[in-house]
């Protein structure tokens, strides 16, 4: 049913008849960064939030529960993120958002440089691709221009909705993304401590300009991890070295900085997961990974959780549930 034409803000189309229409979201944690691509390479990891949202009947008002990750912290109201990134949705088409229920189930931790703000988006996303279904087109790009419009860069984003292991890009035309498949060799490692870190603050610590020569460091890594992580994984060491963020950032996360040096010694591709604090490790066989734990339990002073996770391949998805 649609909503009173007062309603409406200038420029809205009446919510479209949506009763009935229930979809369940899956979104998968990633990592962003990867060492030397910042704001550009991201991986999807197995840890999933999902998010379940019904169109209830005009007049009735929004219901949020939250289980898991975020339950009696984050908000039940317009201001939650999902909330927020499916009326985004809506908005972005001139529509109005009917009231809904959503119910998030949450395993991606959150404040920890695992993209759980981005799952949050693409769920939001996903969520009103699928209840719009029949009603409103949207292709990978739409998909990733709505993502990104909210999340303030792709690179998290892309891999939360595409799966596996992401390039992305920005253009005049808005931004753009690669996927590629990733060798089946590789084998990420997560270290989550008990403290967050806030993007934000991470992002205030990175200098308006970098010397030439740490640009030019950059690129030949980056290069060197796309090709590292799609055929040659022996490389990952070298692949994931970094002059564009993480030294800036490390007074802001001593511990990381330190596991990090720690472990980068040992041999093992260490790196900040997006703005931090965990840890990613691209270990190249479960040997690797046990290795690295066993070198996290004895030279770390802070409680460091490991999570042995595989990457994702599929990305983001929406289904209908029946009724
Ligand atoms: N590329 C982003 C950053 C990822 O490092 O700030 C975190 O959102």
């Amino acid at each position: 049913m649609s909503a009173p034409a007062a309603d409406l803000a200038v420029g809205e189309r009446a919510a479209p008849d949506l009763a009935g229409r229930h979809v369940l979201v899956k979104v998968p944690a990633t990592s962003a960064n990867l060492g030397p691509g910042f704001d550009t390479l991201g991986l999807a990891l197995a840890r999933y939030d999902e998010v379940e949202v019904e169109a209830l009947p005009a007049g009735r008002a929004l219901e949020v529960v939250v289980h898991g990750v975020g339950e009696g912290e984050v908000p039940l109201d317009e201001s939650h993120l999902v909330v927020r990134a499916i009326a985004h949705t809506f908005a972005r088409r001139g529509l109005a958002l009917p009231p809904i229920r959503l119910v998030a189930r949450n395993a991606i931790p959150h404040g920890r440089g695992l993209g759980s703000s981005g799952a949050a988006i693409v769920a939001g996303i996903m969520a009103a691709k699928g209840l719009l279904e029949g009603i409103e087109e949207f292709d990978a790009d739409d998909l990733l221009e709505l993502a990104t419009e909210l999340e303030g860069h792709p690179d998290n984003v892309a891999p939360a909705l595409f799966g596996g292991l992401t390039i992305a890009w920005t253009t005049p035309e808005g931004p753009r993304h690669k996927k590629l498949i990733v060798h089946r060799g590789v084998s990420p490692l997560v270290f989550v401590p008990e403290h967050e870190m806030s993007t934000a603050l991470a992002r205030s610590l990175q200098p308006e300009s970098v010397p030439h020569e740490d640009a030019v460091f950059n690129v030949s890594r980056s290069a060197l991890l796309v090709a590292a992580l799609v055929q040659s994984p022996e490389l990952l060491l070298a692949a994931t070295e970094d002059k564009l963020h993480q030294h800036y950032r490390a007074q802001a996360m001593p511990e990381t900085d330190r596991l990090i040096r720690v472990l980068r010694a040992a041999g093992h591709p260490a790196v900040v997961s997006g703005a931090g604090p965990s840890i990613l490790v691209l270990a190249s066989d479960p040997a690797e990974r046990a290795d690295a734990v066993r070198i996290a339990e004895e030279s770390a002073e802070t409680v460091w959780q490991a999570l042995p996770l595989a990457v994702d391949f599929k990305g983001a998805t929406v289904t209908d549930v029946e009724g």
